[in-house]
């Protein structure tokens, strides 16, 4: 891979040793993936904050970065692994929340602006069309690259520090506009009415589109749909970028994959498992205010009976706490959990079965805190909250 004068000087140390050990990540993924060099890119979100998933290991080698690290460009992190003002109320072991705390310390030292949050477009970090970016987070860089307009791979967490450090990123993949092209048509024909189905839709195309570029047909969704959306297709399958009628000016595809009513309901079907719920938790992909306002007009001033978890970004609970919802969801007993969410947060064994109206988190939830789930609408989501066993 070919390297300016600049690049070859951090590769050989003269930046220091963190910038080294950064491009000897980039140059490495640059080598595996063809990558002809690098490309300099405005913004960043990492992933792998949370302590459940990096342990020991990776804050120590956060914390070696952090000796001589700064980074280049706007950076924010994805969810950790607990609140981080709130985490004693949301149940959180001390032990975990000060090893937590020792990540978020590591991250902020290097100049990462602890956002913690799956949403960084609603909470600052927020490219614009056609600029190359690095993140790491699947739901943030699905919605970047096919909402924003911005051109992303799929990094992970190192390989996005990498870049935040450097300032560039191997050009490969998605960065490369042959690249961005649709592969297939979805003709949808299913009713599309909540989030949840959203949610079932993105599991129905990544299952009969698998490693593909869709572009939709049939539907027309706004911020809160198209998150919801590509949060699901590119968990179950899909790459992390698709075009929608309406939306996109792109010449859609002459192969079609139709999605009928009947392919929502095995999405449906595949999707929630049979036992009771004990839990609720929205807010996946980190709630937007809109979603918040939901929420709080569907509770209608009434008081659920199971534990709830309503998961945003701090900046959003800034903007919910001047609208007076936090005071009202508080009220209603509903759980606000900030720079978090139910999957990164260490839950295994606190509950049997969560209620939840994103079709990604039934994923993480099953896979990494081993709990059964139930998708369903919003309105559905509190009207179980409310209910007494
Ligand atoms: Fe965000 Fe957690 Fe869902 S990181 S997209 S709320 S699984």
């Amino acid at each position: 891979m070919y390297l300016t004068a600049e690049q070859e000087r951090m590769l050989n140390g003269e930046a220091g040793y963190a910038v080294q050990k950064a491009m000897e990540i980039l140059t490495a993924l640059g080598d595996i993936y063809g990558a002809e060099r690098l490309i300099r890119i405005s913004s960043v979100q990492v992933a792998g904050v949370s302590y459940h998933n990096l342990g020991d290991a990776g804050l120590e080698w956060l914390k070696q970065i952090a000796t001589d690290g700064r980074v280049r460009v706007l950076t924010t992190l994805n969810p950790a692994g607990m609140d981080l003002e709130n985490w004693q109320e949301l149940g959180i072991d001390r032990q975990f929340a000060q090893k937590q705390i020792d990540v978020i310390r590591a991250y902020a030292s290097l100049g990462v602006i602890p956002a913690c949050t799956c949403t960084p477009y609603l909470a600052g970090n927020l490219p614009i069309r056609g600029q190359h970016i690095a993140w790491s987070e699947s739901s943030a860089v699905i919605f970047a690259n096919s909402v924003i307009g911005a051109y992303t791979n799929r990094e992970g967490g190192p390989s996005a520090l990498a870049a935040a450090l450097t300032g560039f990123t191997p050009e490969y993949g998605l960065h490369i506009e042959a690249n961005r092209v649709p592969d297939v048509t979805i003709e949808v024909e299913a009713k599309i009415e909540s989030k949840a189905d959203w949610g079932a839709l993105g599991y129905a195309v990544g299952q009969k589109a698998p490693k593909a570029i869709v572009y939709l047909k049939g539907v027309h969704g706004g911020l809160d749909e198209l998150k919801a959306y590509g949060a699901a297709a590119v968990t179950y399958g899909t790459k992390p970028l698709f075009y929608i009628e309406r939306l996109h000016s792109v010449k859609p595809p002459s192969e079609k994959i139709a999605i009928e009513q009947s392919d929502l309901k095995s999405a449906y079907e595949e999707l929630n498992d049979s036992s009771d719920v004990d839990f609720v938790g929205l807010g996946c992909p980190h709630a937007s205010i809109g979603e918040v306002a939901e929420i709080v007009r569907h509770l209608k001033g009434r008081r659920v009976n199971k534990t709830t978890w309503l998961c945003m970004s701090r900046a959003t609970k800034m903007l919910a706490d001047a609208c007076g919802y936090t005071e009202k969801l508080k009220k209603a007993g509903v759980q606000i959990a900030c720079d978090t969410c139910m999957a990164v947060a260490p839950l295994k064994g606190r509950f049997k079965c969560m209620a939840t109206n994103s079709a990604k988190m039934c994923f993480y939830a099953r896979g990494h805190n081993a709990m059964a789930c139930r998708l369903m609408s919003v309105k559905e989501c509190i009207e179980t909250a409310l209910k007494r066993d």
